[in-house]
C-alpha cells in the first residue's frame, strides 16, 4: 500500500499520473513510482522520498504513452528503497504492476515461483503476483490476472499493463479500495477518489472481486465467474478548492479551523428544535431494528475509536443504551455476547481502514445489523452497513484526523438525540441538546481564538519529552485524543489518564518536568478534577488546564489556563479538544516535523 493511480486513454499520460499521486501525498507515504508504456518500450522510474524526488528524475524528458500506472508506497514488505517502490514488473520487464494491500501467502508463492525459474529483484509481496501473472499469461492479461487471484491469499487492489496489450489496462479489487474515473479522454483508475476528481466527477466504485478491463475510453466489470456487471456512475461533489490549502500553511491547521463550518455542515438539515429531535433520513430503513436494540457496540480505530467512546457515555446518559466500544483489529479476535437485538456501529473517516471494515464484514455474518458512520461516501464502510449517517465535511486531508473527529461527535449526538427520542428522551431534553447544537458554530470560533495562546504555551514546552493528558467521564476520551495527536504529529510521548485513575500508578511519574494537560470544565466532574489537580502540583508538576469561561479557581492553582464556552455536559468534547488539537500542532510545528504526512504514518490504513 498507499496510493494507485492508473490511466489509459487518449491524453499523455505522466502529467495525469503525476497529478494523481500529488493528491494522494496525503495519505502518507515513503517511496513512489511510475510505468508508462512509450510506444514499444516501457518508461519506468522510481524514487525513494517524497515525490518530487520521482519528478526530479524524470526531468525534462519528454514521454509519449497514454497508457500508465503509478504508485505512493508505504512500506508493509520490505525497507522503503527503489527497489522495493512500486510498479513490479515480470521476469522479461512485460507485466507491470502496482499494488495495495497484503499477500498474506507471498512467501510461499514466492519460494514455488523461485523453484520454477523466476528471478526476483525486491523483498516485496507485491512483485510475487507480477511473476505469477507471467506464468499464467497466455496473450490475455484480464485471464492471466484472473487465474493468478487463486492463488492469492489476502487482501489487495492491483491495476496492471502488458507490454504487448496496447491500451489495455486491467484492475482488480478484494478488500482494498479501487474507483474507476470517467472522462471524456479516457478512464483513470485510483485507490481513493481524490486522485480522480481534476479530471472528471464521475466515478465508479468497483466491489470486491470484480475485475475492469479498460481500453482507451471503453471499459468492462466482470466478476471472477465471468460475469459482464453493468454499474451506474456516480456523481462527486467534492469541489478542488477542498482539496487545496486556501492559504494555510499546513492541511492540518485548515481543518482545525475550518471546524465551525464543517460541524455546522454536519448538522445541516437534520435538527427539527420544535420537536425537540433530529431528522437522520440514512437510518429510516433499519428504524425498526433500531426501535427493537438493546445494545450498541461501537467499533473503529484511531482517533474514531476515542470518538465512539466520548459516545458510549452520550448514548448510556441520555439514550439508556448499553454501549461498549471495541477497537476493530480486535473485534474478530474476541467473543462477544451478540443478541439478535444487538447492532454494530462502525465509524470511519474514510470508510476504508481495514481493521473497521473487517469487524463489519463479520457483524454481517452474523446476520447482526450494521451501522455506518463514515465521512467518504460510497466507500467500502458505508456499502458494507445496512444504514449510516454520513459526515458531510469534504475530504479530510492531514493524516492526523481533526475536523472528522469533532463531526464524529457531532454525528454521535445527533444518533444520540434520534434513539434517546425513541426511548425515553423527554421532549424538553431533546430540545436541549438540539438548541446547544445549534450554538456549536459560534462556541467553536471562540475557542478558535485561542491560537495565539496556545502558540506560547507550545513555545514554552516544546522541549519536554513527556506529557501527561487527564479528564474524566465526557473528557476521559478526549485526554486520549489529545494525547495521540501530540504522538502522531510531533513524535513526543504522551499519555492519556482517566483522571481518578493516575493515583493508581502512574502519579509516580510526575515531577517538575512531567507536565499534565487537565481538561477541566465546569461540569459534574469538575469537583473531583480539581482534587486530582491538586495532587499533581504537590509533586511539583506543572499543569495546563482546559475550563469553562469564566472561572478563576483552576487559574488559581494552575500554571496555564485556556479557556471553552460554557455548553451542554455532553458536547464539552467538541469544544474541549480543539486547544489540544492546536497544542499538537504548534508543538510540531516548532520542532520542525512533517504535520500533514508524520513519520510511519498513512491516513487511511488498508491492511489488517
Ligand atoms: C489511521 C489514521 C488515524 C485514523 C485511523 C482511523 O490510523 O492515521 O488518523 O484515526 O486510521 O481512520 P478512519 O478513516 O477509519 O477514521
Amino acid at each position: 500500500m498507499c496510493g494507485i493511480v492508473g490511466y489509459s486513454g487518449q491524453k499523455n499520460s505522466l502529467m495525469i499520473l503525476l497529478d494523481g499521486l500529488r493528491r494522494l501525498e496525503y495519505r502518507g507515504y515513503d517511496s513512489s513510482g511510475i510505468a508508462i508504456k512509450d510506444n514499444d518500450k516501457i518508461y519506468n522510474r522510481k524514487a525513494v522520498g517524497e515525490i518530487k524526488e520521482l519528478e526530479a528524475k524524470i526531468g525534462d524528458k519528454q514521454i509519449e504513452g497514454n497508457v500508465g500506472i503509478a504508485h505512493t508506497r508505504w512500506a508493509t514488505h520490505g525497507t522503503p528503497t527503489e527497489a522495493n517502490a512500486h510498479p513490479h514488473c515480470d521476469c522479461q520487464g512485460k507485466i507491470w504492476l502496482v499494488h495495495n494491500g497484503i499477500i498474506e501467502n507471498h512467501q510461499k508463492l514466492k519460494k514455488q515461483l523461485q523453484k520454477e525459474g523466476h528471478k526476483f529483484s525486491s523483498e516485496t509481496d507485491t512483485e510475487v503476483v507480477a511473476h505469477l501473472i507471467e506464468k499464467y499469461y497466455q496473450g490475455d492479461l484480464a485471464q492471466a490476472l484472473k487465474k493468478s487471484l487463486h492463488d492469492i491469499e489476502g487482501a489487495y487492489s492491483f491495476v496492471a499493463f502488458h507490454k504487448d496489450e496496447p491500451s489495455r489496462l486491467v484492475a482488480v479489487k478484494k478488500g482494498s479500495p479501487l474507483v474507476l474515473g470517467l472522462a471524456e479522454d479516457g478512464v483513470i483508475v485510483a485507490s481513493d477518489v481524490t486522485a480522480i476528481i481534476k479530471q472528471t466527477r464521475d466515478v465508479i466504485y468497483l466491489e470486491d472481486e470484480e475485475i475492469v478491463d479498460i481500453n482507451g475510453s471503453n471499459f468492462d466489470i466482470f466478476n471472477l465467474a465471468n460475469e459482464y456487471k453493468k454499474k451506474k456512475a456516480m456523481y462527486v461533489d467534492w469541489s478542488i478548492e477542498q482539496l487545496e490549502k486556501n492559504g494555510y500553511p499546513h492541511f492540518m491547521l485548515k481543518e482545525i479551523c475550518g471546524q465551525p463550518e464543517t460541524v455546522t455542515d454536519s448538522l445541516r438539515g437534520r435538527l427539527v428544535a420544535e420537536e425537540g429531535n433530529v431528522k437522520l433520513g440514512g437510518l429510516d430503513n433499519i428504524a425498526k431494528e433500531l426501535n427493537d436494540m438493546k445494545d450498541l457496540i461501537s467499533v473503529a480505530c484511531g482517533t474514531a475509536y476515542y470518538a465512539c467512546l466520548v459516545g458510549e457515555y452520550m448514548l448510556e446518559e441520555y439514550a439508556d443504551l448499553s454501549t461498549k466500544s471495541i477497537v476493530g483489529s480486535e473485534f474478530r479476535y474476541r467473543k462477544y455476547c451478540f443478541n439478535k437485538n444487538s447492532v454494530i456501529l462502525g465509524v470511519s473517516q474514510s470508510g476504508e481502514t481495514a481493521d473497521t471494515l473487517t469487524a463489519i464484514k463479520e457483524a454481517n455474518k452474523k446476520y447482526i445489523t450494521t451501522l455506518g458512520i463514515v465521512n467518504v461516501v460510497s466507500s467500502s464502510v458505508a456499502r458494507a452497513t445496512t444504514a449510516g449517517i454520513y459526515n458531510h465535511i469534504g475530504p479530510e486531508i492531514a493524516v492526523a484526523s481533526t475536523k472528522a473527529f469533532t463531526s464524529q461527535l457531532v454525528t454521535l449526538s445527533l444518533l444520540t438525540v434520534y434513539l434517546g427520542r425513541i426511548r425515553n428522551m423527554s421532549f424538553p431534553m431533546g430540545q436541549r441538546i438540539v438548541q446547544e447544537l445549534e450554538k456549536l458554530q459560534e462556541k467553536i470560533s471562540k475557542v478558535l481564538e485561542n491560537e495565539e495562546k496556545i502558540a506560547g504555551i507550545a513555545k514554552k514546552y516544546y522541549q519536554v519529552p513527556n506529557f501527561a493528558f487527564l479528564g474524566r467521564k465526557y473528557n476521559y476520551p478526549i485526554a486520549l485524543e489529545g494525547a495521540l495527536k501530540l504522538k502522531e504529529i510531533s513524535y513526543i510521548h504522551a499519555e492519556g489518564f482517566a483522571g481518578g485513575e493516575i493515583k493508581h500508578g502512574s502519579l509516580a511519574l510526575i515531577d517538575k518536568n512531567f507536565p499534565s494537560i487537565f481538561l477541566v470544565p465546569e461540569d459534574s466532574v469538575y469537583e473531583k478534577n480539581l482534587g486530582n489537580i491538586q495532587e499533581i502540583k504537590a509533586r511539583g508538576g506543572n499543569v495546563i488546564a482546559i475550563t469553562t469561561e469564566g472561572n478563576k479557581e483552576v487559574a488559581g492553582i494552575v500554571d496555564e489556563v485556556i479557556y471553552i464556552p460554557k455548553t451542554l455536559e455532553m458536547l464539552t468534547p467538541i469544544l474541549s479538544v480543539i486547544p489540544l488539537q492546536l497544542f499538537a500542532y504548534h508543538m510540531a510545528v516548532i520542532k520542525g516535523k512533517d504535520v500533514d504526512k508524520p513519520r510511519n504514518l498513512a491516513k487511511s490504513v488498508t491492511v489488517e
